[in-house]
């Protein structure tokens, strides 16, 4: 029998974007744009393109911008129909009716909150979750990070997170996971520990931003307590999961950026500007000279 599908997707979207500031003061993270896009749109594509029907942003203070942005922008579009202008580039932007919805987290007490501020939405089914600051950009002709879950998670159910390799010396800035047999790019997954000191950590496998998880790690949240930072932490929740049901790791097959930091952010508007077919010999040229 096939697992129950993935139609739920939530984006904890409610951070205080702090490694951003100034930019960040009015302007929410999410809506950053990598070249012409904001980030949140592309996390929203790869979860369509992974099946996903219902995007569910978990939002704070100051970030109703988010939900605008996939709703339609009557006068704009007005107007720029009777300029003779292409509305294509808003396609993107179009969502079903009914299938964006937004709740709200009123103070940022840490992912894992943010994540059991949707339960009333997610209800008793299997739900995706994105990280919108971690943008995971699909190899040519290859599928996205989320739709290469959905294609494990029909083979083996469960609890999937996604996990890519960095040098030791950097785990401590993520949550790492214990590995268990490996089989391709899925790992089963013995443990997790958030920010671990580099001698402590079960592995250089970092949990990067994507999660399928089973409806009761919203039970589990319901009664959890801080950890590390001070923070209601996601990983420790799974953590807890882990034994009680499947869980696993997916390698994922291709480039992710951490565009919550101001170098992986420049790193990926760069990467996705040459990467395009419209200016990437320009903006080459651009870089060769600047680098002298
Ligand atoms: P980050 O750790 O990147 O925090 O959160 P942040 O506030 O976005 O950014 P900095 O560190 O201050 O620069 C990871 C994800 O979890 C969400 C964030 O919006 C981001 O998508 N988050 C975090 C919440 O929604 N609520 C929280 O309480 C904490």
């Amino acid at each position: 029998m096939s697992p129950k599908p993935i139609r739920k997707a939530v984006f904890p979207v409610a951070g205080l974007g702090t490694r951003f500031l100034p930019a960040t003061k009015v302007v929410p993270k999410e809506l950053l744009p990598v070249v012409d896009r904001p980030l949140i749109q592309y996390a929203v594509d790869e979860a369509r393109e992974a099946g996903i029907e219902q995007m569910i942003f978990v939002t704070g203070r100051g970030k109703t911008g988010i939900v605008e942005h996939f709703d339609i922008a009557f006068e704009l579009e007005q107007t720029m129909s009777e300029r003779g202008k292409d509305l294509s580039v808003l396609e993107p932007t179009r969502a079903t009716p009914g299938d964006v919805i937004a709740v709200r987290q009123q103070v940022p007490l840490g992912l894992g909150h943010a994540i059991w501020c949707a339960r009333a939405i997610v209800g008793d089914e299997p739900f995706a979750i994105f990280l919108p600051d971690e943008l995971m950009v699909a190899r040519e002709g290859g599928s996205g990070c989320m739709k290469q879950m959905v294609d494990a998670y029909n083979e083996v159910g469960g609890n999937l997170i996604s996990v890519l390799e960095v040098p030791m010396e950097q785990v401590s800035a993520y949550g790492v996971i214990e590995p268990g047999e490996s089989s391709g790019a899925l790992t089963e997954v013995r443990g997790l520990v958030e920010k671990p000191p580099v001698a402590e950590a079960p592995s250089n496998k970092i949990v990067s931003g994507r999660y399928i998880l089973q409806p009761e790690v919203m039970r589990v949240l319901e009664n959890q307590g801080k950890g590390a930072g001070g923070e209601i932490q996601l990983t420790d929740a799974m953590a807890k999961m882990i034994g009680t049901q499947p869980f696993h790791a997916v390698t994922f097959d291709g480039n992710r950026y951490d565009c919550g930091s101001k170098t992986g952010f420049v790193e990926a508007t760069l990467a996705l500007a040459l990467a395009r077919a419209d200016m990437g010999a320009e903006v080459r040229k651009i870089a060769q000279r600047l680098l002298g």
